[in-house]
């Protein structure tokens, strides 16, 4: 049965709107600039990609190929040799519940400690995970107080450490020094230690700057997780978890039922989005995505110094392209879909923000301050 002229118009309607809404879309971190039409066959098919990516299953509808130069690609990117495996997940979230199970399966009288900018999902996880868990101090531009957390480490020496480091905090894109935290723990002496880097939007970003501080595994990351709608862009939210291949073979189990391993959280898992960062990857490459980096960070600075034209204390952390300010009125938080948090809002500049956006957020900002 085809579909209705009430139908056609509901969806229509949709599409105007998400296009609509799309024009004020600069306070998260979403890349809106991409086009996979090319892929639309693919939408036909019932592909599933559940189980293990690097293992044959029953299920032969599915993406395993493309999903496997995926996760190669962003094990390149991330220094981990020969010794990796990882999927494709649902987004950041489900990739920091991975590192997690697997730090703590590892690890079971472990101690998570992690800041206190670091993103809900991490406390989430704490407790759906049921894991010890210590907050560290942050400083004021949202990176991890070191000193607070060697102290804290010293006292809970008996246990070993897992540690959440964040590759860009979600409010100020602030990156946890992955190399300073491995100097504290052998400082003291801590050899039995687990760092998961939560590198859902720098993982993306410090690999195409010059001199931005490692997260790798080469400099002792022992898993990590990256979004892939975030720079990359995806239509629908996807990422990936990238662990060492020895740590996880410690804990796969096998299942009859689909004839593979389940190392995965998702039993059934999207195979759409493995073609959508494949396509990416194969479109932007290294050098594409290191110029939309070098692009964003420019339009970052353009913002902040916009900003500061109306008189607005704007600032960025380094290897981010994250603008915080002070929170804007109601109005300007809804329309341009701002994310309010302690008085502070940002503009997460990403490939679709270019200058003539922050213009008209800049003309907005002014004509509200003229109402007050
Ligand atoms: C630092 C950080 N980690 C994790 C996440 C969660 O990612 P997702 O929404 O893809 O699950 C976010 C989302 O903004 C984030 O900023």
């Amino acid at each position: 049965m085809a579909l209705s002229p009430e139908n056609h118009r509901q969806l229509e309607a949709l599409y105007q709107k998400l296009k609509e809404e799309s024009q004020t879309f600069v306070g998260y971190p979403c890349n809106l600039d991409f086009d996979y039409s090319e892929l639309a066959p693919f939408f036909n098919c019932a592909i599933n990609n559940v189980g293990d990516p690097f293992i044959s299953s029953n299920y032969h509808v599915n993406t395993h190929e493309f999903e496997r130069e995926v996760i190669e690609f962003f094990a390149e990117l991330t220094h981990a040799g020969k010794d990796f495996w990882g999927y494709v997940t649902n987004g950041g979230t489900e990739g920091n519940m991975y590192g997690l199970y697997l730090a703590r399966e590892l690890y079971p009288q472990g101690i998570v400690f992690y800041s206190q900018d670091t993103h809900y999902s991490v406390t989430k996880m704490l407790r759906i995970l049921n894991m010890r868990n210590i907050m560290i101090r942050s400083q004021d531009n949202g990176e991890i107080d070191y000193e607070d957390l060697k102290e804290t480490l010293k006292i809970k020496r008996d246990f070993p450490p897992i540690i959440m480091a964040n590759i860009g905090t979600t409010m100020k894109g602030a990156v946890d020094r992955v190399e300073t935290i491995r100097e504290i723990l052998n400082e003291l002496a801590i050899s039995n230690a687990y760092i998961h880097c939560d590198a859902a939007l720098g993982g993306m970003l410090l690999p195409f700057i010059d001199g931005a501080p490692r997260f790798d595994f080469a400099v002792g990351a022992d898993s990590l997780s990256i979004s892939g709608h975030k720079f990359v862009g995806s239509p629908t939210p996807c990422g990936i978890a990238l662990a060492k291949k020895r740590n996880v073979d410690r804990i796969a189990r096998s299942i009859e039922y689909v004839g593979t391993l389940d190392t995965t959280i998702m039993g059934s898992r999207n195979g759409l989005t493995p073609l959508f960062l494949w396509y990416a990857i194969h479109r932007v490459g290294k050098d594409g995505f290191r110029k939309k980096v070098e692009q964003c960070l420019e339009v970052a600075d353009y913002a902040i110094e916009q900003l500061k034209k109306c008189g607005q204390h704007a600032w960025r952390n380094e290897y981010s392209t994250t603008v915080v300010f002070p929170c804007p009125p109601a109005d300007m938080v809804r329309k341009w879909q701002l994310a309010p948090y302690k008085g502070i809002a940002h503009l997460v500049i990403m490939p679709h923000v270019k200058k003539e956006r922050i213009d008209r957020f800049i003309n907005d900002l002014i004509k509200e301050g003229k109402k007050s």
